[in-house]
C-alpha cells in the first residue's frame, strides 16, 4: 500500500433542495466520517471537506415546485444540513457551500485556466428551448421516454430506472417540465471538455492505476461495482461534455470571456471544484495550506459518495483536474451503493424516507444507534435495507445485551471491588483467557489479543470494508463478556481475589480500549465513556496510536488506583411501541396520497390536506361548467353511471363512480363542473372523457359541485 504524508478526503456535497435521509447518510457521509475519525485517532494528517451543492437544476426545480426563489430553498436547506450533520455527528473539518463569493470565484479562476491552456472546444449545438417560457432548458427539466428501458419519466441527463447517462435529445416524446410542451431546437454556443481525446490516460489510470507512466494508485482496492461502472462508462465512447449551460442560476462564464452572457457554469463542473473552495476556506481560518492537500503528490485524495456519482468522481472531475494540470487525482473513490427502506426505494417527493433531522428529534440521545445500525447495513457492494424491526433488534441484541451490559458490569463491579479504582494485580496470576493463544489466561498474552483485533479493524476501514470493522469492534466487547463468563468473578471474589484483580484489570483494559476505538463509529457514546472512566475526551489526535504502542510495549492503558466515575448505562431497550410510532409516521403519507379519494380516515371528520403544488400546477386543470343531459346505469358495474354531457361547444361522454348515491333519472338536467383535459380512460369498455367534480365528506358521502343554473355551459372554471 502507498503511503502517503497528507489525506483529504470529501464527501459528495449534497443538493441543498430537500432533507437529508438516512440513504443519504450511509452512502457517503457516515463513512466518510468514521474513516477520517479512525486516521485522527491513529495520528495522520487528514481533513474532512464538504458544503452544500446549492446550483443546478435540483435547485430551481425545487424553487418552482414550492413557488420560493432559489436563494430561499439554499438557506432553509444549508441551515437544516449543518444541523442535522453536527446532531449525528458527522465531524467535517469544513462545511462550506457553493453559493459563497470565494466559491464562485474560485471555480471561475479554475474555468479561467483550463480557458486561456485552450483546453475547451467551442462547439455550437442544437438545444431544447421552451417557447412559452422563453429558455433553453436544462437537462433535467426534459422529461420523456428512456431509450434504453422505456421508461416515461427519464430525465434529460439520465434514466432513474436504469441508470443510463442520457443526452436529451436521445429522450422519446421529450416535454418540457415547465410548460409541458415539447420543446423545439435551438442553436446555441457552448464550451466543452474533449473527454473523448482523454480516453487514452482515463483507461490505464482506471483500469492499471497508471498515470503519466508511473504507479498511480492499486486498481485492486478499488470497489468492483466502481471499476465496472466506469468501464462501461468508457467502453461506450466518450464524448466531449459541455461545461456551460444557458441558465440564470449559477455561477457565470467569467465575463472577460467572449459570448459568456447568460451562461453559467455547468454544476458538475463548479460543484466538485466546491471541495476545493471549502479546502482554501479551511486553510484560511486554521492557518493552513491548502495547496498541499490538493497539489503535492504526497497528499492522497479520496471521494466518498454514493452510486449515481460515480462518473462524475471518477471520470468527469478527474478529467477536469489533469486538464489543469497541478492537480491530484483520487487513490480511491469507495461509492456506496443505495439503502432501501422497508421494502421500497427511498423516495423523497413521496416521503418514503427516514429523515435524519427528524430522527434527532424524535429518538433523542439515540444519535449512536442510528449510526450504529446504518454501519451494520451499510451498501458496500450492494443495495441494503432499513427497517424499523431489525433497527431495533440491532440495537437491543448489540448494543444493549453485548456492548453496554459489558461496560456497566465492568464499571460496576470496580466499584463494588474496589471503591472505583482500577485493581493492581499479580502479572503471573493466571485465569481463563479468551484469545485462544496457548499462552493465553495471562494479562499481556491478552492485551495481545485486544492489539491483534485493533489491527484488523484498521485494516477492514483500510479497504473500506466498515461493516467487518464494526464486527471487529463489536468483537472486543463479545471477548470481553466471554472473560467475564469465563471466570466468574462474582462467584470467586470471596475465595480467590488474586485472580478476580487481574480479570478485572484486563477488563478495565477492554474498556478502555472500546472507549478509544468505538470513537469514530459511536462518538457521542464513547464521550459518555471516557467521562465515567474519568479520562480526558478525545481529541483525534493519535491516541488509539499512542494505546497501541503502549500495547506493544507492555505499558497499561489505565493506571492501577485510577479512580472512575459512577457507572451508568450506555444504552437501554428500545421497546415495541417507540418503533411502532415510526412504522406508523413512516406510512401515513403514503395512505394518505394513495387513498386521499377512496377512502375516509376514520381518525378524522375531514380528509387531511394535500400537498401544495404551484400556481402552474393549477393552471393545467381545465374545469368546466357542464349540463347532465343522459344518465344510464353500466352493466356489471354497480358504482358507475355512464352519463352524456353538453359542455355548450361539444358533448361528450364521462364514466362517474355515483350509482351508489343517486339514481340515473334524478340527475338529468343538473348542471355540473368537469374536470375536461383529464386523459380519456376506458371503464368497463366505455371510453370516459373527463371527470365530474363531487364533493366528498369523510363518512364517504358524495354531492354535486353545482354550477350556477345562469352560467353558460363550457364556462371555464378558475
Ligand atoms: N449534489 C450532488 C448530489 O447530491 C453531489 C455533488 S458532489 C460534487 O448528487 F462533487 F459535485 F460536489
Ligand atoms: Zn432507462
Amino acid at each position: 500500500m502507498i503511503e502517503y504524508k497528507r489525506h483529504l478526503v470529501t464527501a459528495a456535497l449534497p443538493y441543498a433542495n430537500g432533507p437529508l435521509h438516512v440513504g443519504h447518510l450511509c452512502g457517503a457521509y457516515l463513512p466518510a466520517d468514521i474513516y477520517v475519525r479512525f486516521q485522527r485517532l491513529m495520528g495522520k494528517d487528514i481533513i474532512l471537506i464538504c458544503g452544500s451543492d446549492e446550483h443546478g437544476a435540483a435547485i430551481t426545480m425545487r424553487a418552482i415546485k414550492e413557488n420560493k426563489t432559489p436563494q430561499e430553498i439554499i438557506d432553509t436547506y444549508h441551515e437544516l444540513f449543518v444541523k442535522t450533520f453536527k446532531g449525528i455527528g458527522i465531524s467535517f473539518d469544513y462545511y462550506h457551500r457553493t453559493s459563497d463569493p470565494l466559491h464562485h470565484k474560485t471555480s471561475q479562476d479554475f474555468f479561467m485556466n483550463l480557458y486561456n491552456k485552450g483546453e475547451f472546444k467551442e462547439i455550437e449545438s442544437e438545444q431544447y428551448y421552451d417557447v412559452k417560457s422563453q429558455q433553453f432548458l436544462a437537462d433535467r427539466y426534459i422529461v420523456g421516454t428512456c431509450p434504453k428501458c422505456g421508461n416515461e419519466n427519464a430525465y434529460g441527463d439520465q434514466c432513474e430506472n436504469c441508470g443510463s447517462s442520457l443526452s436529451p435529445t436521445e429522450l422519446i416524446n421529450p416535454k418540457s417540465v415547465l410548460s409541458g410542451d415539447a420543446p423545439e431546437l435551438r442553436k446555441t454556443k457552448h464550451w466543452y471538455l474533449p473527454l473523448d481525446t482523454y480516453e487514452s490516460w482515463l483507461r490505464p489510470w482506471l483500469e492499471q492505476g497508471i498515470l503519466d507512466g508511473k504507479e498511480h494508485h492499486d486498481p485492486s482496492s478499488w470497489k468492483n461495482h466502481v471499476l465496472g461502472q466506469c468501464k462501461s462508462w468508457i467502453d461506450g465512447g466518450l464524448q466531449p461534455r459541455a461545461m456551460t449551460r444557458d441558465l440564470d442560476w449559477g455561477v457565470d462564464v467569467p465575463h472577460e470571456i467572449p459570448g459568456s452572457k447568460g451562461k453559467k457554469l455547468y454544476v458538475w463542473l463548479d460543484a466538485p471544484i466546491g471541495y476545493i473552495s471549502s479546502t482554501i476556506q479551511w486553510a484560511k481560518e486554521n492557518n493552513k495550506d491548502w495547496k498541499s492537500y490538493w497539489q503535492d503528490p504526497e497528499s492522497e485524495l479520496i471521494h466518498f459518495i454514493g452510486k449515481d456519482n460515480i462518473v462524475f468522481h471518477c471520470i468527469i472531475f478527474p478529467a477536469i483536474l489533469k486538464a489543469h494540470g497541478q492537480y491530484n487525482l483520487p487513490s480511491n473513490v469507495p461509492a456506496n451503493q443505495f439503502m432501501n427502506l422497508e421494502g421500497n426505494k427511498i423516495s423523497t417527493s413521496r416521503n418514503w424516507a427516514v429523515w435524519v433531522h427528524e430522527y434527532l428529534e424524535d429518538l433523542p440521545g439515540m444519535e449512536d444507534s442510528l449510526r450504529y445500525y446504518l454501519i451494520k447495513n451499510m451498501p458496500e457492494q450492494k443495495d441494503s435495507e432499513f427497517t424499523w424491526k431489525t433497527f431495533q433488534e440491532a440495537h437491543n441484541n448489540e448494543l444493549v445485551n453485548n456492548l453496554s451490559n459489558f461496560i456497566h458490569r465492568v464499571l460496576s463491579l470496580t466499584h463494588k471491588y474496589y471503591k472505583g479504582k482500577i485493581p493492581d494485580f499479580d502479572p503471573d496470576e493466571s485465569f481463563e483467557g479468551v484469545s485462544g493463544d496457548e499462552l493465553g489466561g495471562f494479562h499481556d498474552a491478552e492485551l495481545i489479543y485486544l492489539f491483534d483485533q485493533i489491527h484488523e479493524l484498521n485494516q477492514h476501514l483500510r479497504e473500506y470494508d466498515f461493516r467487518s470493522a464494526l464486527k471487529s469492534l463489536m468483537d472486543i466487547s463479545t471477548a470481553g463478556n466471554q472473560l467475564l463468563q469465563n471466570n466468574e468473578p462474582w462467584k470467586i471474589q470471596k475465595s480467590n481475589p488474586e485472580t478476580v484483580e487481574v480479570v478485572m484489570n484486563l477488563s478495565l483494559h477492554y474498556v478502555v480500549a472500546l472507549s478509544i476505538a468505538m470513537k469514530p463509529f459511536l462518538p457521542f457514546t464513547s464521550d459518555k465513556l471516557q467521562k465515567m472512566l474519568n479520562l480526558p475526551l478525545l481529541k483525534e489526535n493519535g491516541e488509539l496510536l499512542d494505546a497501541l504502542d503502549k500495547i506493544a510495549e507492555g505499558e497499561f492503558l489505565i493506571a492501577a488506583g485510577h479512580q472512575i466515575n459512577e457507572a451508568e448505562y450506555l444504552f437501554s431497550r428500545i421497546d415495541d411501541a417507540l418503533i411502532q410510532k415510526q412504522i406508523d409516521k413512516l406510512h401515513k403519507p403514503m395512505e394518505k396520497e394513495n387513498t386521499a379519494s377512496a377512502e375516509p380516515n376514520p381518525d378524522s371528520k375531514y380528509h387531511p390536506v394535500k400537498e401544495t403544488i404551484s400556481y402552474d400546477d393549477f393552471a393545467k386543470i381545465d374545469l368546466r361548467t357542464a349540463k347532465i343531459l343522459t344518465a344510464e346505469k353500466v352493466a356489471k358495474a354497480d358504482k358507475l353511471l355512464k352519463l352524456e354531457l353538453d359542455l355548450g361547444f361539444e358533448k361528450r361522454t364521462v364514466v362517474s363512480g355515483i350509482a351508489q348515491h343517486y339514481a340515473p333519472e334524478e340527475i338529468i338536467g343538473k348542471q355540473v363542473i368537469i374536470l375536461a383535459n383529464l386523459a380519456p380512460r376506458p371503464l368497463k369498455g366505455i371510453e370516459s372523457n373527463g371527470m365530474i367534480l363531487m364533493a366528498e365528506d369523510a363518512e364517504g358521502k358524495l354531492n354535486f359541485v353545482q354550477a350556477d343554473e345562469i352560467s353558460k355551459l363550457g364556462s371555464i372554471v378558475k
